[in-house]
């Protein structure tokens, strides 16, 4: 099998211009393709009993992770913009839980936005741990060092360069998480958590 990029029914964005956004598609489209390329590849070389060729299979088997991850974290991020901006619904079980590990909503907000201050490239990652029944909120380095085992993801914050410095310099990356957070659809991330009860 081989993965399709998805299309995304993006609105126009406050602070992430169409230019920004066609440059993270086509990045996001380079995910796909080497994942992709990663498993065809590793299939190829599946037919030699070549000692070179078991040492590059090796190798992109510690690669996958980079590229599948790659393509999966983009998908939901973009996702979170689709249909345009919504507040976090009050009362909703992701408000509920979120509370009930950060105080309350804006906490939870606040805690999201100092994680993004992580230096280095990667992600905030928010998860659902259906076996404790809570959330986490960590940082991912790349696309794959220090995710959860197991954990559906309800919501990803790309803080890779490439996903702002089209609009902004490093120095504005808090314009960027601004603008991240301007233009999100709770109801997706919400949507998300609901999946996961
Ligand atoms: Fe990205």
């Amino acid at each position: 099998m081989t993965y399709s990029p998805k299309t995304f029914n993006l609105p126009t964005l406050k602070g992430i211009s169409e230019k920004q956004i066609k440059v993270h598609l086509a990045l996001y489209e380079g995910y796909v393709k080497h994942t992709n390329l990663v498993m065809a590849t590793i299939a190829a070389y599946g037919q030699t009993d070549d000692e070179g060729g078991k040492y590059a299979i090796a190798e992109l088997r510690r690669r996958f992770a980079f590229e599948f991850d790659g393509m999966r974290m983009h998908e939901y991020y973009f996702e979170q913009f689709e249909s345009g901006s919504t507040s976090l619904t009050i009362n909703s079980a992701l408000a509920e839980a979120a509370s009930a590990k950060y105080g309350n909503s804006e906490n939870f907000i606040k805690h999201i936005r100092e994680v993004a201050g992580t230096r280095g490239i990667g992600w905030v990652v928010v998860y659902k741990d259906t076996v404790a029944n809570t959330i986490h909120t960590t940082f991912v380095g790349d696309h794959e060092i220090g995710q959860l085992a197991g954990l559906p993801i309800l919501l990803a914050l790309d803080l890779w360069e490439h996903a702002y410095m089209v609009d902004y310099v490093p120095a504005e990356k808090k314009n960027y998480i601004d603008a991240f957070f301007a233009n999100l659809n709770w109801l997706v991330v919400e949507k998300r958590f609901d999946a996961t009860i």
